[in-house]
């Protein structure tokens, strides 16, 4: 073994690798459970992409045949009910695990410098994972497959000028077609997916480079030994390997238990009417997207119609995503961690936490009135959070953090 080992090193150095980014990675110490989130959103990308490719296998992504495709895989194709519900459920937790993982870097500061690429790094991966989550909601080619693609896809039409134009280039089409499903299917099983894997691993090397960030919020490279190792550190591997493995043992439990009792969720991991066919010419009652889609939407929904243009929506929604790639910069607290942040900055994590969970919660519901209003207010309150924060994190009465960790 070790001469095979030896030989392949010659060729390619997979010991420096191991060393640099395994068993001489210095970690800190005090990683805390929201630290796990990172490996386990690696875990559902190889499950994705591995139940994928054995879906590939069986599904026709041809607007003929596509619905009952996926119906043969649920009733005939060996475990290919478990394949599929691997994947859908897959999706959602997914979305679960990386708004945890994102949700971390907000409480730890780990989005300030100097990891702000790491941050904008993994905002692409954000952007790709919604691309690759929309698409895949096509190829079942059921109603809400149908219509869902319907409405976003015309939200392009929106823009100036170009709308049509843009929109149509998205369908390849004049509606949602077979054309549309075949490059859908091209991007979501090709595309997409190389994009996020190389997404990855620059987001991985570009967090080696600078050091992973810790609850304390203190740089533990400021801090080593006569040898050059961190003093507050330990080596990735065994310390972090053993503990993330124990973390995606706990996952799996969680997630089988939904794959298995509860792959539609009461509809909101599959919703009912994408088990009727797409049908052109009957528009259902009701469409939401998914609920990872829902805060978004909620927020598209609560802009009205002005100087009969559809475009504001679509603007303020688009805004509440690419807001994010600038929180590095917004922030501009002296301090990392929540841990030593004043109460400003902590009611206004409170407060996003609690707006977007609202806006994800009314974003599932049919529109009225009353609702629209509280969408506003949310609305208002998501974008006050980010354009207040320059202030109140500068004015935030903050604590010393420690010389060394906890
Ligand atoms: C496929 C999706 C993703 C994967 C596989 C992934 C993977 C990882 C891994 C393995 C780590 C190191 C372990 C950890 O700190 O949890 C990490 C750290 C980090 N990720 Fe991600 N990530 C993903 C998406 C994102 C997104 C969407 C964001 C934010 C927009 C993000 C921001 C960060 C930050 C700021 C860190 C550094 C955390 C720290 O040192 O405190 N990641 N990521």
């Amino acid at each position: 073994m070790t001469a095979v080992g030896d030989w392949l090193d010659r060729r390619l150095p997979w010991r420096q690798a191991v060393r640099k980014h395994l068993t001489e990675y210095y970690a800190p110490k005090n990683f805390n459970g929201w630290y796990a989130f990172g490996a386990l959103a690696l875990l559902v990308l190889v499950i994705q992409i591995v139940s994928g490719v054995f879906l590939t296998m069986s599904y026709k992504p041809d607007a003929k045949t596509a619905f009952a495709s996926v119906e043969y895989i649920m009733r005939d194709v060996h475990w290919g009910w478990l394949v599929r519900y691997v994947h859908s459920t897959g999706a959602s937790f997914f979305f679960l695990v990386v708004y945890l993982h994102m949700f971390r870097a907000l409480l730890y500061g780990s989005h300030k410098e100097p990891r702000e690429l790491v941050w904008l790094i993994g905002m692409l991966i954000y952007l790709c994972l919604m691309a690759e989550a929309f698409m895949g909601y096509l190829l079942p080619w059921g109603q809400t497959s149908y219509w869902g693609a319907q409405v976003i896809v015309n939200l392009f039409a929106t823009v100036p000028y170009i709308g049509d134009w843009l929109a149509e280039t998205i369908r390849g089409d004049y509606a949602i077609s077979g054309v549309t499903l075949n490059r859908f299917f091209a991007l979501h099983v090709a595309a997409i997916p190389l994009v996020i894997l190389a997404l990855v691993f620059l987001h991985i090397i570009a967090l080696h480079q600078v050091g992973s960030n810790n609850p304390d919020g203190v740089e533990i490279k400021n801090n080593k030994d006569a040898d050059g190792r961190p003093v507050d550190g330990i080596p990735f591997h065994p310390y972090y390997s053993v503990k993330d493995t124990y973390c995606a043992v706990l996952f799996l439990i969680v997630f089988c238990a939904v794959v298995f009792f509860a792959p539609e969720m009461g509809g909101y991991f599959l919703e009912a009417p994408n088990f009727e066919p797409a049908n052109p010419l009957k528009t259902p009652e009701h469409i939401a997207p998914v609920w990872y889609f829902t805060p978004f939407y909620a927020i598209l929904r609560a802009v009205p119609p002005f100087l009969n243009s559809q475009i504001w929506g679509v603007l303020a929604m688009g805004l509440a995503v690419v807001i994010l790639f600038a929180l590095p910069w917004l922030d501009r607290s002296p301090v990392r961690s929540i841990r030593y942040r004043g109460w400003y900055y902590k009611s206004a994590l409170i407060i996003f936490a609690a707006v977007f969970i609202a806006l994800g919660a009314l974003g599932t519901l049919p529109p009225s009135d009353g609702r629209q209003a509280a969408a506003q207010i949310l609305t208002v309150m998501y974008f006050a959070v980010f354009f207040l924060m320059p202030f109140y994190t500068a004015a935030d009465k903050t604590k010393p953090p420690p010389e060394r960790l906890q």
